[in-house]
């Protein structure tokens, strides 16, 4: 197996075996036609890129019914709302800016760029989400972008100064093409950033849920150099994020166009002196990743026996993983609350949960909730004491089962 970074040679190290489409909720009657891939992940001797082993065809994934809307999170749409201003204030502030978002989604970070009336387009293949997006104000080009979108959208907009994206490029497996479309698109001195979850903070909370077939991807400093470097670019920035369980902001910049922070050879030095992608290091997260497995089933196997109720919180994308890898299904988790309009009265993929509305999170509470949103815990926990209120126990299974 090759890397599709480099072409160097992959070592698998973690194997969770058949998995559907993640964000594909089915409806009840169409359990028998769902798309399965075998998910495993590896990393690459020469470039340090982790990454999946079977790649999804894009269109199993983003379509005009992907369910994922950016603005579910009170915490998210903050953090959104903050990064558009900073970039207003920073890299924006010049005459006629003009910045491009990638998978832009329903429209959360660039709807403050387009109230402050600065010249913006998010790219977005995802039908609906990107109709909502529009209902906002937001420009939007319904496509995915590479290489040839960037060349047209520079003949009709000019260069950009930020291109931007948040939780979409390691969704990419055709980084090469995306990367020969940023060099195309951004103006000289402008810059390409990008926030997705880090390798560093999935190896140390053993949180494998992170690895599903969206995220093709697992960045580090390392890998994301290296990646830079391959397309003439430097990487001068790097921002720990505390969102969705640990994330770091990327700034790549041309070659020798800007000075890179302290933070770089930080990040890169604490990489390189904690053996990232050691074989050590990833022998011990596969260890680990197999005990939570079989705690939690323990922990739901003997909860059923007593006759407990368990409902899930939040059908997250990370859950198939969970879900399939573990063989949870409705018989261990009668059901999943969810805010998401596009997942409701459907059934996890695979493992055939029902997905209901947050209306169904209300007393009779159940005795225990799996809380399968776990990276947004503290905005979930604050809006539903009553639950706690009422003696029931949440079930946390990151960095390890565990019960608040
Ligand atoms: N940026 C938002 C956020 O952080 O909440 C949305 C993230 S969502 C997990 C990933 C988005 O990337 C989806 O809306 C998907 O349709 C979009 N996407 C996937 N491939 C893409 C591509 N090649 N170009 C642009 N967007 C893409
Ligand atoms: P994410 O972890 O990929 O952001 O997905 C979070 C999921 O959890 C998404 O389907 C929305 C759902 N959710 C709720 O149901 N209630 C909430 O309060 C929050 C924050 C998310
Ligand atoms: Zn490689």
């Amino acid at each position: 197996m090759a890397c599709r970074i480099c072409s160097g040679r992959l070592h698998p190290f973690a194997d969770f075996g058949r998995q559907p489409v993640s964000d594909a909720f089915v409806l009840p009657g169409d359990t028998g036609e769902e798309f399965f891939f075998d998910l495993a992940v590896g990393v690459c001797e020469s470039c340090a890129m982790v990454q999946l082993l079977q790649e999804v065809p894009r269109e199993r994934m983003f379509h005009e019914g992907y369910p994922y809307l950016s603005s579910g999170s009170a915490v998210m749409r903050e953090h959104f709302r903050s990064l558009a201003g900073r970039l207003l204030a920073t890299e924006l502030a010049g005459p006629d800016p003009f910045v491009v978002e990638l998978g832009c989604n329903d429209g959360t970070m660039l709807a403050t760029i387009a109230a402050a009336g600065v010249r913006h387009l998010g790219v977005e293949p995802s039908g609906g989400v990107a109709d909502l997006a529009e209902a906002r104000g937001v420009r939007v080009r319904k496509d995915f972008f590479e290489a040839a979108t960037a060349a047209s959208i520079l003949a009709f907009d000019g260069p950009a100064d930020v291109v931007y994206a948040a939780n979409t490029l390691c969704h990419i497996p055709y980084l090469d093409s995306i990367m020969k479309g940023v060099a195309t698109l951004l103006r000289p001195g402008g810059v390409f950033v990008f926030e997705d979850p880090y390798l560093g903070d999935i190896l140390e909370r053993a949180s494998f849920d992170q690895i599903y077939d969206e995220h093709f991807y697992l960045f580090s400093a390392t890998s994301v150099r290296e990646l830079a470097r391959r397309h003439g670019f430097d990487l001068v920035d790097v921002e720990r994020l505390p969102v969705h369980g640990g994330e770091v902001r990327y700034t790549l910049a041309r070659r020798g166009a800007r000075t890179p922070s302290p933070a770089v050879a930080e990040l890169l030095a604490a990489e390189e002196a904690g053996a990232l992608t050691g074989p050590q290091t990833l022998r011990d997260f596969a260890g680990r990743v197999a005990g939570i497995r079989d705690s939690l089933v323990d922990l739901l196997t003997g909860l059923r026996a007593r006759g407990a109720t368990v409902y899930g919180y939040g059908a997250t994308a990370k859950s198939a993983t969970v879900l399939n890898y573990c063989r949870i299904g409705p018989g261990l988790v009668s059901h999943i609350c969810d805010t998401t309009p596009a997942k409701q009265g459907r059934l996890t993929p695979g493992s055939h949960i029902p997905v209901r509305g947050p209306e169904a999170f209300a007393a009779p509470y159940p005795d225990y909730a799996l809380l399968f949103a776990w990276n947004h815990a503290e905005e979930i926990m604050a809006k539903e004491t009553a639950f706690r209120d009422a003696g029931g126990t949440w079930i946390l299974y990151v960095p390890d089962v565990h019960l608040v």
